[in-house]
């Protein structure tokens, strides 16, 4: 019998969220970021399912080939940008976009032999100190690239936030993005072409920040980065569910432990569930006991070590529960931000995380 474990992706999802941004950036064109293979939820599938969007954002060449063999045919941009010259004939054949970084870049692409112009999206650095060109070197970079033949003059200016997702609930000041606004406006003043800065976050609370071209990634997946809050808080629908099914429901006596380590004892003689996931699926190992899923769309906890293939779950308040009952890991109802922050991480880490024998299926 196959392994009852699968990743729902909802294509309708996709769209309701790709509506969403673009109703909350409606003067803005949409890149839909589906790098990590659409965050996990299959890079073809999402890619089809919001050919609406003004542009595809991936972080390999291998991606772009992907979504050429697949027919699509947006501009797609290459947000790492390329790191070898031998890059650049891939990039022409492709059509694809390039963020360029870094004056490496600009040497290559000053070396690189003539042929169709490449457009490029110059990145500048204010203030997360990842990748871009320092405010101060973005002009020489920009005139390099207008000299350039083999470059596409229309150039969009882009930076990232480091911290966007600080806009509501105590404590965030949104000091860090308001200061990389203002950095991006005076490093860039006078100079012609789009601008794009906003990820999700800055979609969703920072109006100020949307500009040209928005580049969300995980709102499309109806993930939400900011702290305490769902997706579902602004309006975004989760495209994924991921479930299993209960393979054993045992009664197991007052005293007794549960699962490696022996890290729960039952307080009670109790049914103790037996769903078929872990961490060989994706799931995260480090989740605390107490942490949620749905059994029979009613919510249970968690119990024990989640192990490589299982996971037990205290079904007192279920009693009825049995073997081939629907268990949901993540999904409507139960969103992946709780489980992530169970495990000490954000909603786009589990997403990304679910390994190859789980089934995918498309509704
Ligand atoms: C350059 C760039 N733009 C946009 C995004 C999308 O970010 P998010 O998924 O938070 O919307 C990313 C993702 O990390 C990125 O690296």
């Amino acid at each position: 019998m196959a392994r009852p474990t699968s990743a729902t992706i909802h294509t309708a999802a996709l769209q309701h969220n790709l509506s969403q941004v673009r109703a909350r950036a409606a003067g803005s064109r949409v890149m839909a970021v589906v790098k990590a293979d659409g965050y996990g939820h299959g890079l073809e599938r999402v890619a089809r399912a919001l050919a609406g969007a003004d542009a595809f954002g991936v972080a390999a060449l291998s991606d772009a080939e992907r979504l050429r063999a697949a027919g699509l045919s947006q501009p797609v941009v290459l947000l790492s940008g390329f790191d070898d010259a031998e890059d650049l004939p891939q990039l022409r054949r492709l059509n694809v976009e390039t963020v360029v970084h870094h004056a490496t870049q600009l040497q290559m692409l000053e070396q690189a032999g003539s042929g169709p112009p490449i457009r490029c999206w110059l990145k500048l650095d204010t203030g997360m100190h990842r990748l871009g060109f320092a405010p101060g070197d973005v002009r020489d970079a920009y005139a390099r690239l207008v000299a350039m033949p083999s470059i596409d003059p229309d150039i969009v200016l882009m930076n990232h936030f480091a911290s966007s997702d600080e806009f509501v609930g105590a404590g965030s000041n949104g000091r860090q993005t308001r200061e990389q606004l203002r950095v991006f406006a005076e490093a860039t003043a006078g100079l012609p072409g789009a601008r794009s800065l906003a990820n999700s976050a800055a979609v969703l609370g920072w109006p100020d920040a949307h500009f040209d071209w928005v580049r969300p990634g995980g709102a499309l997946y109806g993930i939400s980065v900011v702290d305490g809050m769902s997706g579902a808080d602004f309006g975004l629908r989760p495209a994924m569910t991921l479930a299993t099914r209960l393979i054993a429901v045992n009664t197991i006596r007052a005293g007794e432990h549960i699962g490696y380590s022996a890290t729960w004892q039952c307080p009670e003689d109790m049914p103790v569930g037996v769903a078929a996931i872990g961490y060989g699926d994706g799931y995260p190992r480090h989740v605390p006991a107490g942490t949620p899923v749905l059994v029979n769309g009613r919510r249970a906890d968690i119990i024990g070590r989640v192990s490589m293939d299982l996971m037990t779950i205290d079904l007192r308040p279920h009693p009825e529960a049995k073997p081939g009952d629907p268990v949901v890991l993540w999904g409507a109802g139960l969103p992946v931000e709780t489980i992530a922050a169970a495990a000490g991480t954000i909603g786009y880490e589990p997403v990304c995380s679910i390994t190859r024998r789980v089934r995918f299926v498309e509704d």
